[in-house]
């Protein structure tokens, strides 16, 4: 492939369709869906991708039942806690985005932790999006800028004070399970990247699907406003 993305954003879609058909609880639909998650980073390893991102809890998803965000959150903490070893080796390093105040003390925990220990680590960044909603992080950023009494304002102010402000804006932006929408996702960094919206549920996700996307995005022509 001529043309591989820099960034690689995705909405993790359709791990409750993908229970619902097995007639499984949800949060059956979430581990697969962790085990999704480490096929794609070894997939990004394989294929050279520097910037993963994954959209994990998003500040809409309080409005699930309270036994599936918790099942999200204990899932979320053990497949951190189990893998430091895992994330050394392929020296990846583990960062978030999104305000994470809320979460259970355990999980904050785990996740500071394995950033700590992953700092320096620079072969793939992995984001994890939690608590994460683009209208929110923007809100976010305004009021840190107030807060610095600036009179007038340029975007880059604004880049520089949103939580990506440590990635580069997404090439390529995946979500899964054939819906068509971006869910609060990034709304000011995927301004022009491209999108791809497979109909594969995010549990079965692997390498091959991901080596489609790529193939897809490689024949993609990006313009950012110019001509060809
Ligand atoms: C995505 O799968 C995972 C999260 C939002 C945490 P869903 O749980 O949204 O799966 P569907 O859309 O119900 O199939
Ligand atoms: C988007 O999926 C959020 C995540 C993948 C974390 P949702 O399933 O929550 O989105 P909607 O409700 O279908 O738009
Ligand atoms: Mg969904």
């Amino acid at each position: 492939m001529t043309k591989l993305p820099l960034h690689i954003a995705i909405i993790m879609d359709g791990n409750g369709r993908w229970a619902q058909k097995r007639s499984l609880p949800r949060n059956a639909g979430h581990r697969a869906g962790v085990k999704a998650i480490e096929r794609t980073l070894d997939a990004c390893i394989k294929f050279n991708i520097k910037y993963v991102t994954f959209y994990a809890f998003s500040t809409e998803n309080w409005k699930r039942e309270k036994s599936e965000i918790n099942g999200i959150f204990n899932l979320l903490r053990d497949y951190l806690k189990e893998n430091p070893e895992y994330f050394k080796e392929k020296g990846i390093s583990v960062r978030h985005i999104g305000e994470i105040s809320p979460f259970p003390q355990d999980l904050k925990d785990e996740l500071l932790k394995i950033e700590k220990s992953t700092n320096k680590n620079n072969s793939l960044i992995m984001t994890l999006a939690l608590n994460y909603g683009g209208r929110d992080e923007i809100v976010r950023a305004v009021n840190a800028i107030i807060k610095k009494d600036k009179k007038e304002i340029t975007y880059k102010d604004i880049e520089k004070n949103l939580d990506t402000s440590f990635l580069p804006e997404p090439d390529l932006v995946i979500r899964t399970s054939g819906e068509n929408r971006l869910s609060n996702f990034m709304m000011l960094q995927i301004a022009y990247s491209e999108l791809y919206f497979p109909k594969v549920l995010w549990p079965d996700f692997d390498e091959k699907q991901l080596k489609k996307a790529l193939k897809v995005y490689s024949k993609r022509e990006r313009r950012f406003g110019g001509t060809k």
